[in-house]
């Protein structure tokens, strides 16, 4: 069955059943796909028909033997269809080689593309929720899965398929009996291969965890190997690690020897069939019912199909196992998107850029509500501080705005708009949001900062850098504005991110801008000098500043104060200093320009 999510509007359509998964890609390369499948039936049907071409031969050598003729005459025929099949061989493999080519690395860009463009609409909630690395990897190993699992169909099963088929017709067009004891055979044989395979998948599960275990304990360790310094804790971190491998082991063996078993089975099976059809073809060729050709050819499908069949147990594990890792992905990626845009979602205007919370009331938790009925209506262009104990609600009151969360109730408006009613891209092209904490991505810095606008020309990206007073810095980087940043911009300090963030936000040029404690982290050198960049920002716009140091908000046009998701004042520096309430208190407390983290002493 299934089910119906809520998805993007613009996202593609996928199924969580791992099959249909994979088929709403198979389907895409269909005609080469489907080529592919022909060749290999060919090369299939090729191959095993040579025992019939070999048969063919003998019996016509036989024949001249008997009458005198000229050999290469009476086996003339047997002769062509016997170089044929072999040239068939390599042609068909050769053509179903050159599909796969065409089709592998296609498919794999595909579902890759596919499920990036599916995450990226996933909510921010979503992200926070996962590990980054483990998506990015999870998604290469989806794409992988679903290519290895049908060459397993494609190379392996059908192929099987096609050569019993085959095999069975021109047994039983040379004795009955013998047709109906492979197929006899072919079915236990089948059907005891997947039951082994079925058994051997969770120990081969239970493997693959312990050794990702192993995998994470190891890069655990060797990331805090400056701990097991500090600590003398060497002998300590070897011995921990011990206890993992060993584990490891104990499931490889586990695994390896169940493995073991099944090759027993898998020998056993193969000897049987082996020496029975040669014993029994052999009898019924004294009996005169058999030619030579006919019983050597016996021989040869009997040894041909063994072949093809030996690891049919390990083809079903290996398949398994791709499609475990399919299902995997899926339920991990194909979720429904938490936030979607309406069908009739229009684009927000910002004219003046007023924002109005209407009664909200949200909570990220049922039963924990941050806002209870809040309602705040800030002016076109006001310039207003947040302040209030950490976890008074500050960022989340920023969140609403982007609309990263959405309320349970009431609504959020911007110039008269509810933001509900608007596209999100919309929404957050109108919005400069810099965090705390901004990432980067590990790109030169001038793609950084253009990212804000992407058709910026260097020159507007070094005139936004003056601005955000990030120039100087970046000019001292070794490749200056070419410098890459590292992996979410580690390379820079916190301010140096931070200027990077603004610059960004200059070339962005919302008419709405959001500064969640951007100027927390810096000296007040650096804080001075952002301050200068920021000032330029700000001119002309509706601007929302979470600020730790209340120096940074004191001149601000109005200041909310927040306490346990309630705004318990509202005004001007002067007028909140002079109701001597908790803004005054917080004034008071703060050392050195910084809120401490609550009024508990
Ligand atoms: N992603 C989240 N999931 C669950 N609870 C959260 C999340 N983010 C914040 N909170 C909680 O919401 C409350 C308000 O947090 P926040 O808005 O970040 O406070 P502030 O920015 O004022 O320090 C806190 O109790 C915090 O623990
Ligand atoms: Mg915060």
């Amino acid at each position: 069955m299934e089910t119906t999510l809520t998805i993007a509007k613009d996202a593609p359509r996928l199924s969580r059943s791992p099959l249909r998964f994979a088929l709403y890609f198979y389907l895409k390369s269909r005609w080469t796909l489907a080529a592919m499948f022909v060749f290999e039936a060919a090369q299939a049907a090729c191959t095993i028909l040579l025992p019939y071409a070999i048969k063919e031969i003998i019996d016509a050598v036989t024949l001249a033997n008997r009458t005198g003729a000229d050999i290469f005459v009476t086996a003339q025929d047997a002769l062509i269809l016997f170089a044929l099949l072999n040239l068939g061989i390599v042609l068909f493999s050769r053509a179903s080689g050159a599909m796969l080519v065409l089709t592998g690395p296609k498919l794999r860009r595909e579902i890759r593309r596919t499920l990036f463009s599916y995450i990226q609409h996933h909510s921010h909630n979503y992200f926070i929720s996962h590990f980054a690395g483990s998506l990015a990897a999870r998604i290469a190993e989806v794409a992988m899965s679903s290519m290895l699992a049908l060459w397993t169909v494609a190379f392996d099963f059908y192929p099987l398929i096609i050569k019993s088929a085959v095999a069975l017709i021109l047994l039983s067009a040379a004795s009955g009996e013998l047709a109906l004891a492979l197929s006899l055979w072919l079915g236990v044989y089948i059907y005891v291969s997947y039951l082994l395979a079925r058994r051997c998948r969770v120990y081969a599960q239970d493997f693959a965890e312990a050794r990702s275990l192993v995998t994470g304990k190891v890069v655990d360790s060797v990331t805090n190997l400056m701990n097991a310094k500090m600590f003398a804790r060497r002998q300590f971190e070897e011995e921990y690690l011990t206890d993992y491998l060993d584990h490891e082991v104990d499931q490889a063996l586990r695994t390896y020897w169940y493995m073991e078993k099944l090759r027993w089975f898998q020998y056993g099976a193969a000897m049987v069939l082996m020496v029975s059809m040669v014993g029994y073809a052999l009898r019924i060729w004294a009996g005169g019912g058999l030619t030579v050709g006919e019983f050597t050819m016996v021989a040869g499908l009997a040894i041909m199909l063994i072949e093809a069949a030996r690891g049919l147990s390990r083809t079903f594990l290996d398949f398994f196992e791709h499609v475990g890792n399919i299902g995997d992905g899926v339920s991990v990626f194909v979720q429904p998107h938490e936030i979607v845009d309406r069908p009739d979602a229009a684009e927000l205007e910002v004219s003046h850029g007023g924002i109005e919370f209407a009664d909200v009331v949200f909570a990220y938790r049922e039963g924990l509500p941050v806002f209870e009925h809040l309602s705040v209506a800030i002016e076109p262009r006001q310039h207003v501080g947040l302040v209030g104990f950490s976890g008074s609600g500050k960022s989340t009151f920023a969140n609403l705005i982007l609309r990263l969360f959405e309320c349970n109730s009431g609504s959020i408006a911007i110039d008269g708009q509810d933001i509900l009613d608007v596209t999100q891209d919309s929404l957050r092209r109108n919005i400069s949001m810099i965090p705390q904490d901004p990432q980067l991505f590990h790109r030169s810095l001038m793609e950084n900062i253009r990212y804000g606008r992407l058709d910026a020309s260097d020159d507007e990206v070094v005139d936004a850098a003056r601005k955000a007073h990030a120039h100087d810095f970046i000019l001292q980087t070794e490749q200056g504005y070419e410098s890459l940043v590292g992996e979410r911009g580690v390379k820079l300090s916190g301010g140096q991110r931070q200027r990077i963030a603004i610059a960004r936000a200059i070339l962005k040029d919302a008419p709405i801008l959001i500064l969640d404690e951007a100027t927390s982290s810096l000296d007040s050198v650096t804080e001075k000098e952002i301050q200068q960049g920021l000032v330029h920002l700000m001119q002309g716009r509706t601007v929302v500043v979470v600020a730790h140091r209340l120096s940074t908000i004191a001149h601000m046009d109005r200041i909310l104060v927040f306490d346990q998701g309630r705004i318990v004042e509202d005004g001007s520096h002067e007028a909140l200093l002079g109701r001597d309430g908790h803004y005054a208190r917080l004034w008071n407390m703060q050392a050195g320009g910084f809120l401490p983290e609550t009024d508990q002493p």
